[in-house]
Order: structure tokens, then C-alpha cells, then sequence
């Protein structure tokens, strides 16, 4: 039998899939680092973090599984987007990566925005300047540490610098360039004229290849490192949010997900770029070679049940250790004990300023309508229906507004896992929602694409089919429905009342 390994640069952690040929999951492993927010609006991981528990996690899932390196036919990598990793001229890491939720860069996105144009840099990226993408966060870099960014000589994104650790070569592909605001993303390629209009060199940028395509070959020193063979074929990749729609099977017209992970996306398919005018969607190229997608996100929210997890989950932490279980699936048991609409306690999941619709870094998360009845379990399920209110957002401009159909919704990640947040998403988006074979998600999709790149299918669309199958059917609750339909209203309601607030909080916050 043939093997694929799939890796994912997590927010959370590093994660290893071995899948065979046929797409059955074998094994994987997962190891965390820490994620560092230094200052208010920072957010930053230490790339060598990434490296070690590649590493490790690589290791692990190899003597798991017990095959032979020799039956390890392709890796693809995948990881969290946008976050910028500054290699010196010994390509040794500069500096912590500003990563994707960091939200320091406003006024660079201004400058650039001021610099490009804006409806120039529409046309040419598809996308606005944003504070989660990586050019703004690269200047951010040159404007307030020049020492450090005269010594760059290449500039990675996360799951890129893996690759240059794995095969020693400079390589992304097109889903994540898309992400860099410096991509041409009509034309899948850099876009020479915003580089030039940004003064950023063409040489700090990697090649681009196309998601399935072979970027490199695993190093003799990496092979010794983590157990893989030398010379084996490392394929271009995605972006969490495309090879995680790979392993979805979102390579269709009119299949959407929506995937909980430390972020939350609605993610739809589409054979043209199509552009959000307001630039509330991203417009980005897909995984899959000649396509495109667009997605909303939601900066904060498995975020939010983390957050909640590491400062309130003492019991669960503790529980879930001694009895084996995981914290998460203990806390949605206890959100299960409120009803829903947690009896009008509503929760907007800002903590990491918000995309998707709002595009401000200075939004913040709220507890709205909190009572003397309410207790632990409220709490909880509020931040499980904030999150499903938030990619509902989503969900109405990509349907609504930019009229790109939607016959299916796929959950993923953690909110596809519970069958309490599915019921939720179900019931909020007031659609059936379902699940396939694989939990998996963007390692799943990175394996697939490595099966594409080492000959085991022609295209993408196929490895899909042949691996991918529905499993579970979630319908909505008529009564659910037209409760979270009336609390919705509300939800909408609160950021613009609050928005002048959330300024002013900002500004008392990074003054003192
Ligand atoms: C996508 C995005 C997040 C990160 C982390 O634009 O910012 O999904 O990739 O998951």
C-alpha cells in the first residue's frame, strides 16, 4: 500500500495525517506550541515552535502508523495563512512571525491602501488591504523595526517555511499567496505592480506553484530529522481554508462549508474570481488548479471556546485529563444544559477584532444581556451561537448579496465535530447541514493533493470523489429556527451601537 502524509501549521498546533492512496485516515498526531499575544493586538508564534513539532509530530505519526519510509509516496503541507515568517541572509528567523489574528497593522493597510489605491488593489489582489493579511504586517516590520527588516532576505508564510525546512526550497502556492496582498489573484501570480508601488524586492518572495504541483524533494538532513525519506516529492499545498475545502470536497459550484476551527469560514466555490464590492469576502484562489473561491471569516471562533477553555475550563481541564476525554467535548456537554437563545444572553466572538463583515481590527468581544439566571452553561452556549450568528453573516452576503448559490453546507472542525454546534449552525443558518467521512479537514485536503502530485489521481476533483462521501444529516428546528431568527436581529443590532466604543476602548488601551 501508498501512503500520503498531509501536515498542518495549526494556530494550535502541528499536525501529521497519514491517509493511503485510497484516502482512509491511518494515523495522525498532533503537537502544540504556545501563541504569544506580547501587547493588545499582537499576536505572534515563534516559527522554530513550528519546525520542533513538525518534527515531532512527523515522528510520532510514522511509528503510529508502522509503515516503511519507503511506502511514504508524497507530503502536502498546509497551515494557518497570512502570518509572515523574515529569514536574514543565513535564512536564519529574524524574528516571532506576526501571525494571521495579529492586529497591529492598521495603519499600514491606510498607507497602503493610500499608496496603491484602492480600487487598484481591488483590481489587482481582488481584496482589500487587511490587518490579518501579510503585507501590511511585512511594513508593519520596516516602519517600527528597521534593524530587523533591513537583515530579511526572504519572506515565508508559515507552512512555506516548513517546506524550506523540509526541502531547503523558497516555494508557496497560489491559495496562500492569495492572502499576501501582493498576489495577482486573477492571474495567479505576484503582482509586480504592487510590489513595485510597496517598494517590497521581488527576491524576499518565493515561487509560486499551483496547489497539486511538486515544489521540492525532502532533504537528506530533514529525512534524518524526522524519519521521512530522502527525495520524497513535497507538493505545493494550500492555505488552511483551501486544502481544508479539499478535504471537504468544496470543489464543486454550490458546495459551501463551514469550518470551526481557531478561526471560522464560510468558504464557496466558484469557477471565476468573484468580488465582495465592499471586500467584507475574500477573494482567493482555490487549491484546485484554474479555480477560485471566496470566504468570510471570523477571526475569534474556536478562539473563543479556547479562550474560554484556558480561563474558566479549570474543571474540565482537570476532568478531561484524569478520564481521557477532550475539555471541548466536556464544555459543549455542559452548553447543552441551557436552552436555546440562552434566554437573550448573546455574545459577539471579537476577541481578535473582527473580518468578516465588519473588517475592524478594534471590535471586542461582548457578553450582551447577561442576568442573574444565567449561569456557566449559558455562557458556553452563547459562544457557540455568537459564532454560528457571525459566519450566518457570511453566509447571507455570499448567498444574498454576491448571489453565489448554496445547495449544501459541509461543517468542519470543531463546530463540525459537535453534534450540539452543528444542531446550532443548522438552526441559525436555517439549513440542513452535513458532514463527510473525514474530521480532518486542512490535513486531510494537503494529503489529497499530495495524492494528486504523485500520480495516484489525475485532478483534484477526482481524488475528492473517490475519498469523500456524506455521512450525517443535520436538519433545523422549525421552533429553533425563528428564535435564533428574532435573537439574530439583536446580534446585528449590537456592533454598530457598540462600534464607537470599541474605538474608544482601543485607543485608552494602546495609549497606556
Ligand atoms: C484565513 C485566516 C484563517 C487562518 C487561520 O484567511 O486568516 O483561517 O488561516 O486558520
Amino acid at each position: 500500500m501508498a501512503y500520503l502524509l498531509g501536515i498542518d501549521i495549526g494556530t494550535t498546533g502541528a499536525r501529521a495525517l497519514l491517509v493511503n492512496e485510497r484516502g482512509t485516515v491511518v494515523a495522525g498526531a498532533t503537537e502544540e506550541y504556545p501563541l504569544y499575544t506580547p501587547q493588545p493586538l499582537w499576536a505572534e508564534q515563534d516559527p522554530r515552535d513550528w519546525w520542533q513539532a513538525t518534527v515531532n509530530s512527523v515522528r510520532r505519526v510514522l511509528s503510529a502508523a508502522g509503515v516503511r519510509p519507503d511506502e511514504i509516496k508524497g507530503v502536502g503541507l498546509t497551515g494557518q495563512m497570512h502570518g509572515v515568517v523574515l529569514l536574514d541572509e543565513k535564512h536564519e528567523v529574524l524574528r516571532p512571525s506576526l501571525i494571521w489574528c495579529d492586529q497591529r497593522s492598521q495603519a499600514q493597510c491606510d498607507w497602503i491602501t493610500a499608496r496603491v489605491g484602492a480600487a487598484r488593489l481591488i483590481e489587482l489582489t481582488c481584496n482589500p488591504a487587511l490587518t490579518g493579511f501579510s503585507a501590511p504586517k511585512l511594513l508593519w516590520v520596516r516602519d517600527n523595526e528597521p534593524a530587523v527588516f533591513s537583515k530579511a532576505r526572504k519572506f515565508l508564510l508559515p507552512k512555506d517555511y516548513i517546506r524550506f525546512k523540509l526541502t531547503g526550497e523558497f516555494a508557496s502556492e497560489v491559495s496562500d499567496a492569495s492572502g499576501t496582498s501582493l498576489f495577482d489573484v486573477r492571474n495567479r501570480r505576484w503582482s509586480d505592480e504592487v510590489l513595485q508601488d510597496l517598494g517590497i524586492d521581488r527576491s524576499m518572495l518565493p515561487e509560486v506553484y499551483e496547489s497539486p504541483v511538486v515544489s521540492g524533494r525532502v532533504s537528506g538532513e530533514a529525512a534524518q530529522l524526522t524519519g521521512l525519506p530522502e527525495g520524497l516529492p513535497v507538493v505545493g499545498g494550500g492555505g488552511d481554508q483551501a486544502a481544508g475545502a479539499v478535504g471537504n470536497g468544496v470543489v464543486e459550484p454550490g458546495i459551501v462549508s463551514s469550518t470551526i476551527g481557531s478561526s471560522g469560514v464560510v468558504f464557496a466555490f466558484t469557477e471565476q474570481p468573484s468580488l465582495d464590492p465592499k471586500g467584507r469576502m475574500q477573494t482567493f484562489c482555490h487549491a484546485v488548479p484554474g479555480k477560485w473561491h471566496v470566504m468570510g471569516v471570523t477571526q475569534g471562533a474556536g478562539l473563543s471556546l479556547r479562550w474560554f477553555r484556558d480561563h474558566c475550563g479549570g474543571p474540565e481541564m482537570l476532568v478531561g485529563m484524569s478520564a481521557g476525554i477532550d475539555p471541548y467535548e466536556l464544555l459543549t456537554q455542559e452548553a447543552a444544559r441551557a436552552e436555546p437563545g440562552c434566554e437573550g444572553l448573546l455574545f459577539l466572538p471579537y476577541l481578535m477584532g473582527e473580518r468578516a463583515p465588519h473588517l475592524d481590527p478594534n471590535a471586542k468581544g461582548v457578553f450582551f444581556g447577561l442576568t442573574g439566571r444565567h449561569g456557566r452553561a449559558h455562557v458556553i452556549r452563547a459562544i457557540l451561537e455568537g459564532v454560528a450568528y457571525s459566519l450566518r453573516d457570511s453566509m447571507e452576503i455570499i448567498q444574498k448579496e454576491m448571489n453565489i448559490p448554496v445547495t449544501q453546507v459541509r461543517a468542519s472542525g470543531g463546530g463540525g465535530r459537535s453534534a450540539l454546534w452543528r444542531q446550532i449552525q443548522a438552526d441559525i443558518f436555517q439549513t440542513e447541514i452535513v458532514t463527510i467521512n473525514s474530521t480532518e479537514g486542512p490535513s486531510y485536503g494537503a494529503a489529497l493533493l499530495a495524492a494528486v502530485g504523485a500520480g495516484f489521481y489525475h485532478t483534484v476533483e477526482e481524488a475528492c470523489h473517490a475519498a469523500i462521501r456524506i455521512v450525517e444529516r443535520t436538519e433545523p428546528i422549525a421552533e429553533n429556527m425563528s428564535l435564533y431568527e428574532e435573537y439574530y436581529g439583536i446580534y446585528r443590532d449590537l456592533y454598530p451601537a457598540l462600534k464607537p466604543s470599541f474605538d474608544k476602548v482601543t485607543q485608552i488601551v494602546t495609549q497606556h
